[in-house]
């Protein structure tokens, strides 16, 4: 079997790299993989194909940063050409970044069965691009590999077949599990950035609708300051918000009582979260890696796909509308706030059973 895989962004390369991992070990499955160069600083692609030791793209498409008709459009062509020439069993997408959208929609258009790795999520908020990405890409999709029960149910009140829906678990547990052995030998970065075991709080911030909101941006970054002055708040910068941050004075001179460092891999990331007291953030991976180890979460947004970790209590939704909601949230979590001790993202073998169901559906 041939399958063409495509991935762009960094969560993506944390997802495949468990599933191409298995792949690689099967003598049956051709994978050809596709970077569509939606990231592209070292330490947003090529640190993570190291780390994870995931096989060199077999095409780096080099699209790079643009907006989201232009990136998508781009993309949507040059891989409809590498789809015409290699026509393969099946292609792979992960999540719901412009890559995936890209990937499904120009395998769908030439009938070819596209499988969804992180099938069902859903905020319920159109206004986020993610959010059209999972519909659409969803919706394009003949294999749906959902990560929840609560995803099933999404695509089944989406009126999506249910033999197409297969509840694998989350590939991120696999990641997690697989990966945080080898972070834990091999990652000196809690010596590098000078900082204690549970006496920090890890922060990311990265999502359109607050970096590309003035007010939610200086409400989250005046929150990050305050709680700072309490305990040191570690911040691995995602290039679009150090884009921001540099242009506005404000958001600088609060953003300097941060430990403000450069975006770590994934091993680095993994012993951040797993030593943090409490981490806030506004990115999807993170909130459940924050769970993985069993770390309390503060959400930097006003709604979550990963609604199970708030029933749980793991999570408190803070939004970025009140300083003063997010700095208490923190303080709770400061407390020792911890959530139940339940499996919620199956048993560490996502990435096995997806293997298992493409060969099954597309040999
Ligand atoms: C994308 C995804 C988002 C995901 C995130 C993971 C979409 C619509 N969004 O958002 O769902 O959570 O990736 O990190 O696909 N930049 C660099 N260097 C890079 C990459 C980006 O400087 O290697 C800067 C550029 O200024 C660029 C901006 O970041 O314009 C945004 O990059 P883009 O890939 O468009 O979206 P993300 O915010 O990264
Ligand atoms: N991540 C990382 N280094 C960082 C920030 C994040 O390795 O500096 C990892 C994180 O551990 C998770 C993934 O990147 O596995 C999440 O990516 P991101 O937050 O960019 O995107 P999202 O999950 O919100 O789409």
């Amino acid at each position: 079997m041939k399958l063409l895989t495509v991935i762009g962004a960094r969560p993506q390369f944390v997802k495949a790299a468990v599933v191409s991992r298995m792949i690689k070990d099967s003598t049956d499955i051709q994978e050809l993989l596709i970077h569509t160069g939606q990231h592209y600083d070292q330490g947003m692609s090529d640190i993570f194909f190291q780390e994870l030791n995931i096989p060199a793209p077999t095409v780096n498409l080099g699209i790079g940063s643009a907006g989201h008709g232009a990136q998508t459009g781009r993309m949507l062509e040059k891989i409809e050409s590498i789809l015409l020439a290699e026509r393969p069993d099946g292609v792979l997408v992960y999540g719901d970044t412009n890559s995936t959208l890209a990937g499904a929609l120009a395998a769908v258009k030439l009938q070819i069965p596209v499988a969804h790795v992180e099938a069902g999520l859903r905020s319920f908020n159109r206004r986020m691009p993610e959010e059209i990405n999972r519909i659409l890409t969803d919706h394009a999709s003949d294999l749906l590999f959902a990560p929840t029960e609560t995803a099933v149910k999404n695509l089944t009140a989406e009126g999506i077949a249910d033999k197409k829906v297969h509840m694998t678990g989350d590939v991120m547990y696999d990641a997690a599990l697989y990966f945080g052995r080898k972070a834990e030998k091999e990652s000196s970065i809690l010596k590098d950035v000078g900082i204690r075991e549970k006496a920090y709080v890890l922060a990311t911030v990265h999502r359109a609708e607050n970096t590309d909101d003035p007010v939610r941006l200086e409400t989250i970054f005046r929150a990050l300051a305050q709680i700072a002055q309490r305990i040191p708040v570690v911040l691995p910068i995602h290039p679009r918000t150090r884009a921001i941050l540099l242009r506005d004075p404000l958001l600088n001179s609060l953003a300097s009582k941060l430990k403000l460092i450069d975006p770590v891999g994934y091993l680095d990331m993994v012993m951040l979260e797993r030593n943090a007291v409490v981490i806030a953030t506004d990115s999807g991976g993170v909130q459940k890696e924050a769970y993985f180890q069993r770390v309390p979460c503060v959400t930097l947004r006003d709604e979550t796909e990963w609604t199970e970790l708030v029933t749980t209590g793991w999570n408190t939704l803070a939004g970025a509308i009140s300083t003063e909601r997010i700095v208490t949230a923190v303080e709770n979590a400061l407390h020792g706030t911890v959530g139940e001790d339940v499996p919620l993202y199956g048993n560490g073998a996502a990435a096995e059973r997806i293997v298992h169901i493409l060969r099954e559906h597309l040999s």
